[in-house]
């Protein structure tokens, strides 16, 4: 099947978060299968790539969407890429949403309502055979609040091609004032409770789910929990509709061949299961680096965006028993001000057992995983969480909340450790048990074993996603005669 699958970042050229590694791995798994082709738009990042960008295809105005060349990107690996290109739109010194890093958060750039309805309606167009390609895709595969409005757009001119809507943060929801209806070409009659309308806003989120033909999240346990109150971000109500109408699942994210750590070229040195000799000296390296004292003691690590969601709050306020009870940590993320305020504090305050690092940096979060005894990640709320996932494969055992993606990932006492509430005791309850496991070394070790052979590659996600594909096809098709 032919497949345009759109997408605010991938990490072949800009990446925030779990986003942007999901849109570069998911349709290479997905191309075996499928003719996938990306949509994205055409960042500085695209054009410091230094691939070749052949203008393919044109997007006309609409309201005050400007027109945009399409360009197409070949990579080494077949992959194609479209990119919308419109350099007042995209390229810009700074991330995909804002200037600032962290989030996935509409409230960055100014004119993200421009930026990212201008994506959805280029994808909508591409569908609908009006960009002047050669390809025409049969579905759209759109993923979060920066292409919602696809699949409205598409409804709104009477294009039937059938559209599923990945959620991969429902909290990140693109709301915008009512009056940007007009410039962003909305018609008027959507902004009701059915449509595009919420509390008096305008959502691009809810425009993704109310008008595609499929929704999906990212995990099982998340799909059911966002039809709850307590995780459904205002949305609940429709969700469970949706899951009603079963229109509604969970398919989780996996990780590539690429985060292997018997191949891994960025590790101080490539190790397998039982080889520990070289897992430690990937954890000498980040000692070193964050500055940390040499220590037989277990070494937490944070690989994160500093932000609520993350649970970092939980962490810092552990540190002080963690480094008494014998332990380190470190951290690398960059995210809200305060959150990296306290993280500097928090360093100064244990010279030599906490080290931070705020910033974006792959390959010492690569080495991390490699050299960290334990990955903290208390998330509130974890739609999959790619991190514990990568980490359990380096033989770090993820300490981690028993929600969303990271309930269905992480076995408890066997893969990492699983605790019930976001609170400090629940949390500490947890890391006790990581330390007395730490101390008992051939449980510990049985451990790590049975994390690294963790099977969570994509493989798995790719019946799923063809099945729905093939089933939502032959229902437009059938729609349509
Ligand atoms: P989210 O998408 O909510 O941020 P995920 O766990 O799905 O969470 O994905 C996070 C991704 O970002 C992982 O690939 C993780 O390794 C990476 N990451 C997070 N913070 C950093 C950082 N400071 N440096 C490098 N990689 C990071
Ligand atoms: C989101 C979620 C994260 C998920 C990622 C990729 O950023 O916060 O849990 O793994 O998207 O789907």
């Amino acid at each position: 099947q032919s497949i345009l699958f759109v997408t605010s970042e991938v990490a072949d050229f800009v990446k925030v978060g779990g986003l942007g590694d999901v849109s570069s791995a998911l349709p290479r798994a997905l191309a075996a299968h499928h003719d996938v082709r990306i949509l994205v738009p055409a960042y500085r990042e695209v054009w410091q790539s230094g691939h070749h960008v052949r203008i393919v295809g044109h997007v006309p105005a609409h309201a005050e969407l400007p027109a945009c060349d399409i360009g197409e990107i070949i990579c080494s690996d077949g992959l194609v890429f479209y990119v919308l290109i419109c350099a007042e739109l995209y390229e810009r010194e700074g991330g995909p949403y804002g200037t600032g890093p962290g989030g996935y958060g509409s409230n960055g750039w100014d004119d993200n309502d421009i930026r990212f309805a201008r994506l959805s309606l280029a994808a909508a167009e591409i569908a609908s055979g009006n960009a002047g390609l050669d390809w025409k895709p049969r579905l759209l595969h759109l993923n979060d609040w920066g292409c919602g409005l696809a699949p409205a757009f598409l409804h709104w001119r009477g294009q039937h091609v059938p559209s599923v809507f990945t959620i991969h943060n429902l909290a990140y929801q693109g709301l915008f004032d009512a009056s940007r209806l007009e410039p962003l070409g909305i018609p008027p009659d959507a902004f009701h409770i059915e449509g595009v309308e919420y509390y008096g806003k305008l959502s691009f989120m809810k425009a993704g789910i109310v008008y595609a033909s499929h929704v999906t999240t990212v995990s099982a346990t998340y799909a059911q929990e966002i039809t709850t109150p307590e995780f459904g971000c205002g949305l609940d109500g429709l969700l469970r509709c949706k899951a009603e109408q079963g229109r509604l699942s969970g398919i989780p994210n996996g990780i590539d061949d690429s985060w292997d750590p018997r191949t891994d070229a960025h590790l101080v040195q490539a190790f397998s299961a039982n080889d520990w000799r070289g897992k430690r000296a990937n954890a000498e390296y980040v000692r070193h680096r964050f500055g940390l004292v040499p220590s037989s003691g277990p070494l937490f690590a944070m690989v994160s965006r500093m932000v609520h969601q993350k649970g970092v709050d939980l962490v810092i306020e552990a540190a002080p028993s963690i480094v008494q009870a014998g332990g380190q940590l470190v951290f690398i993320g960059s995210g809200e001000p305060r959150v990296e305020a306290e993280l500097d504090r928090l360093a100064e305050r244990f010279p030599g057992a906490v080290g931070v690092f705020t910033g974006y940096d792959e390959e010492e979060a690569r080495c991390i995983y490699a050299g960290s005894d334990f990955l903290l990640m208390p998330s509130r709320f974890e739609p999959c969480g790619l991190s514990q996932m990568y980490a359990q494969r380096f033989g770090s055992l993820p300490i981690a909340h028993r929600t969303g993606g990271l309930a269905d990932t992480i076995e408890h006492g066997v893969t990492g450790f699983l605790f019930d509430e976001v609170n400090q005791g629940s949390f500490m309850q947890a890391v006790q048990q990581s330390f007395s496991a730490y101390h008992a070394t051939e449980l510990f070790y049985a451990m790590r074993r049975a994390a690294m052979t963790g099977r969570y590659h994509w493989r798995q996600s790719i019946a799923p996603y063809t099945r729905l594909y093939r089933k939502l096809i032959e229902e437009a098709h059938h729609e349509v005669q």
